[in-house]
C-alpha cells in the first residue's frame, strides 16, 4: 500500500490500509483527518459540540464528545494509532498508550509533556513537532492540486480585520483556514 506523504506522520509509523487511528483535537485541522482517510485508515475523531458536525463533514468514521465523555471510557477496542492535537492535561496523555494495541504508536502535538511509551507492550510515544519540510510540502501541493486533499478556507478578510480573526479563534468560533488579503500597493 503506498504511504501517504503526511506532515503529522513523518514518524516512521505511517498510517495503512485498514488501521483504527484515534485522532484528538483534529478540528484545529482537517489535514489529518483527510490523509488518514486517504491512506484507507478508520478515523475515530474527538470534537465538541462546536466541532462535531464540521468533523463528521470532514470524513471521520465516528465522533465521541470529549465534553460528554472520557476518552478512556469512550474506548471499546484498542486501536492501532492515536493522535493527540489537542491541548489536553498530563493525566490525560498519561492515559492514551492503554488505549493502542501492542505494537502501536502514540504521536503527541502538546510536547511540553513528552509522549508515554508502554515497552512492555511496544507502544511507541513520539513527539512530533512542526516541521517545514519543502520536499513534504511540496507533495501536499500535489494532493491539494489533484483534489486529493481539500483545503478548507472558511473566509477570506483583509489585514485590518487580523484583530477581529485573532479574537474569534480564541473563542473557538474558528473552522477552517483564512485567507488574510493584504491591500495592492
Ligand atoms: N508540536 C508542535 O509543533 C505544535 C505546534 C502548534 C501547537 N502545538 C500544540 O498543539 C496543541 C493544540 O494547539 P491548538 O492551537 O490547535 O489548540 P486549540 O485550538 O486550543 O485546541 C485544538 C482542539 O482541541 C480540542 N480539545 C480541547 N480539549 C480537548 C480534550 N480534553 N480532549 C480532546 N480534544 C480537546 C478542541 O476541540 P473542539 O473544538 O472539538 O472542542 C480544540 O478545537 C497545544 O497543546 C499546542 O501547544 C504543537
Amino acid at each position: 500500500m503506498e504511504e501517504v506523504p503526511n506532515t503529522f506522520v513523518t514518524l516512521s509509523a505511517s498510517v495503512h490500509l485498514g488501521q483504527t487511528i484515534w485522532m484528538l483535537g483534529v478540528a484545529s485541522t482537517g489535514f489529518a483527518l483527510q490523509l488518514a482517510k486517504n491512506a484507507g485508515a478508520y478515523v475515530i475523531a474527538t470534537a465538541g459540540p462546536r466541532s462535531s458536525e464540521h468533523v463528521e463533514a470532514a470524513g471521520a468514521d465516528e465522533v465521541v464528545d470529549h465534553t460528554a465523555t472520557e476518552v478512556s471510557a469512550a474506548v471499546t477496542e484498542l486501536v492501532d494509532v492515536v493522535l493527540n492535537l489537542a491541548p489536553i492535561d498530563p493525566a490525560q496523555l498519561a492515559a492514551l498508550p492503554a488505549l493502542i494495541r501492542s505494537g502501536g504508536v502514540l504521536v503527541n502535538t502538546t510536547v511540553w509533556m513528552p509522549a508515554p511509551s508502554d515497552e512492555q507492550r511496544g507502544v511507541r510515544g513520539i513527539d512530533l513537532f512542526v516541521n517545514s519540510d519543502a520536499e513534504q510540502l511540496s507533495r501536499l501541493v500535489a494532493l491539494v492540486d489533484s483534489g486529493g486533499l481539500r483545503v478548507d478556507v472558511a473566509q477570506r478578510v483583509p489585514l485590518a480585520q487580523l484583530p477581529a480573526v485573532h479574537a474569534q479563534a480564541a473563542a473557538g468560533e474558528l473552522h477552517g483556514k483564512v485567507v488574510i488579503v493584504a491591500s495592492a500597493a
